[in-house]
């Protein structure tokens, strides 16, 4: 009996002892944040997700096996990075994804101010007990355009009309070496829908309206950006926007301000099939490793939550064994409440949710939903699966720190001349009478008016520094189609500019007469347009033009058609010249007749 009266205490010390670490650890692993940043789990040098030489799958395998439950939510979640107020919170939700939304960058814009911006949040991932890399991700849409001084490429609609996949892919790897040499390996293009509408405003972000070409040149820039010219992929691609995307009917937008951005898709299923998925299953087979679903309803059900279209036909048709990520807000406009929204969208096949700014909210409701058994555990493994393969991928766990010494990339001379290829091979020659084009370099007086001939905003279109494109010479490095002109032209050649085309020349006329009109930038719903034309200021001033030049060449800047129908027959030459970007000069390459007008009609254009 004494000796179990002194034995008792001990005993119920240790079964204490056990029993509060063991709940004390249970909470560590799957409630609090994983702050337990000394434990066995956590990184190690030779932790095996670590080591090179292993398989992918083996790499993937050993992490999840090490993570948390709210280590495997915070992968999912994608956040835009003026949420975050405190690199702290980084580390504190274990945050696996940031974007810069568009025109979204440091106070300087300059490509080291990126750089240090990235970096510092990468560094962030150094306090987590497993330091996995972030994901940042960005627009890249036609160069990368948000960084002050990068090589401005056309927009995709003008890439479209160059019909170039090699041309296609070089711009793209380009676009990839200069978001690379800022720290940035995900990119939000390409964009394969395929642009049935040209009144929406995302026209100029699609290759066109023809569903084989937009397969072509799909596939041709997802490889360029995802070159694996070392043992793992350059920068992401996102093949976007899954599905239907250039198909909303007009009128039906969610969103009062628009009209068709976030629209409703009404196709049936075969015509689904035949003008939409071509594009995605050829991305797929072509290794993309991202497919961004889009914001458009079809036949009234949101894309987003769409269990057949993501998983279904994507994910087990198609094969896609990426990770699926929502578009801005997608996944909170499927119903009427966040925690209702989250669970539709992650049971149909979202993998990674941009949420953007509600991150805490998003880690909140993924527990409850996992605690009530709304997602399941099997899920959430999938979709964290997912997502740390492509980090594998692009090798975000083995590349050494970006330095300042790889800058020197972004708008670069080579990169500006692919750049002017670009522009050349992509303007289409819409009207040529008598014998208008090509200009002779030597004419005696050349007067050249329009709202765009001396505006590089203008010229590069949305998603140029800002999200919705800049109106003026600042903030874009590059050569207007003015100067362009200039450059061009012998030295003894007179170019004279008004903007408004007031020229007082008597009854002098001007050899020729080049008005550079089109549209001012915009991005997304906010460029949707019932009837996309020619401003009454545009049209007054082709008018002024007209009367003092011999002949009259009217250059065409915009993101789609325009309706000239009632004005073309009064203009001797037309050139659609689409959103050239940074260099003006493909412009008068093919003007002046250095080279053949090689372009032609990427979507209709009535005339
Ligand atoms: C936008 C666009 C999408 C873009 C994303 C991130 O709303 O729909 O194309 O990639 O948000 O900026």
């Amino acid at each position: 009996m004494k000796i179990y009266k002194k034995v008792f205490p001990l005993i119920f010390f240790v079964a204490i002892t056990v029993l509060t670490s063991g709940i004390g650890f249970f909470v560590l692993k799957n409630i609090m944040p994983g702050d337990d940043t000394l434990s066995a789990r956590c990184w190690k040098e030779v932790a095996p997700y670590l080591d090179q030489n292993l398989s992918i799958q083996k790499r993937v395998d050993d992490l999840i096996g090490r993570m948390t439950e709210w280590e495997k939510i915070g992968q999912m979640a994608l956040i835009e990075k003026n949420s975050i107020r405190d690199l702290g919170e980084i580390t504190k939700y274990n945050l696996g994804a940031l974007l810069s939304g568009g025109g979204a960058g440091p106070k300087a814009e300059t490509p080291l101010a990126w750089l240090k911006m990235v970096n510092s949040f990468q560094s962030a991932t150094k306090n987590t007990c497993l330091k996995i890399p972030l994901l940042y991700g960005i627009d890249a849409v036609h160069g990368h355009a948000n960084v002050l001084g990068a090589t401005v490429f056309p927009h995709a609609i003008g890439l479209g009309a160059s019909h170039d996949a090699d041309l296609v892919k070089r711009v793209a790897s380009a676009t990839a070496q200069e978001m690379a040499a800022t720290g940035i390996y995900w990119s939000f293009s390409p964009n394969l829908d395929v642009a049935q509408d040209i009144r929406w405003g995302k026209t100029y972000e699609t290759f066109g309206s023809n569903t084989e070409n937009v397969a072509k040149l799909g596939v041709a820039y997802l490889q360029g950006v995802q070159d694996y010219s070392e043992n793992y992929f350059k920068v992401l691609a996102t093949a976007k926007h899954f599905i239907g995307g250039g198909s909303m009917q007009y009128g039906t937008a969610r969103n009062k301000d628009f009209k068709v951005e976030e629209g409703n898709i009404s196709l049936d299923e075969k015509s689904l099939r035949q003008v939409h998925l071509v594009p995605f299953q050829k991305a797929v087979e072509n290794g993309a490793q991202v497919v961004m679903v889009g914001t458009a309803t079809w036949n009234g059900k949101m894309n987003t939550s769409n269990y057949y279209l993501l998983t279904d036909v994507l994910k087990t048709e198609l094969g896609f064994s990426g990770f699926v990520v929502s578009d801005w807000y997608g996944v909170y406009q499927v119903s009427n409440t966040r925690y209702d929204s989250l669970v539709k969208s992650i049971n149909a096949g979202v993998d990674m949710v941009m949420t953007p700014f509600e991150y805490k909210d998003f880690m909140s409701n993924m527990q409850k939903a996992l605690a009530n058994g709304d997602i399941s555990r099997e899920r959430l493994d999938d979709a964290v699966r997912r997502i740390l393969t492509a980090k594998f991928k692009i090798g975000l766990f083995d590349r050494p720190e970006v330095v300042q010494s790889g800058l020197s990339v972004i708008g670069s001379v080579q990169h500006r001349a692919l750049a002017r290829e670009a522009v050349r091979k992509s303007q289409v020659l819409l009207k040529n009478e008598n014998l208008a084009l090509p200009l002779s370099a030597s004419l005696e007086k050349i007067i050249v008016a329009g709202s765009v001939a001396d505006n590089l905003g203008r010229q590069a279109g949305g998603w140029t520094t800002e999200w919705q494109g800049i109106d003026g010479n600042y903030g874009v490095a590059g050569t207007t189609v003015l100067d362009a002109i200039k450059n061009a032209v012998a030295k003894n050649t007179k170019v004279e500019y008004n903007k408004q085309g007031n020229f007082s020349m008597g009854n002098n006329l001007a050899d020729v007469g080049i008005a550079v009109v089109g549209e001012k930038p915009y991005a997304e719903g906010w460029g949707d347009d019932i009837n996309p034309s020619l401003s009454a200021e545009d049209l007054e001033t082709i008018k002024k033009v007209k009367e003092k030049s011999k002949k009259l060449i009217v250059i065409i800047i915009s993101g789609r058609p325009l309706d000239i129908k009632k004005y073309i027959n009064n203009w001797d030459g037309v050139v659609a010249a689409w959103l050239p970007g940074s260099e003006g000069a493909g412009v008068t390459d093919v003007l002046f007749g250095d080279y053949n007008f090689s372009g032609w009609l990427p979507a209709k254009w009535p005339l």
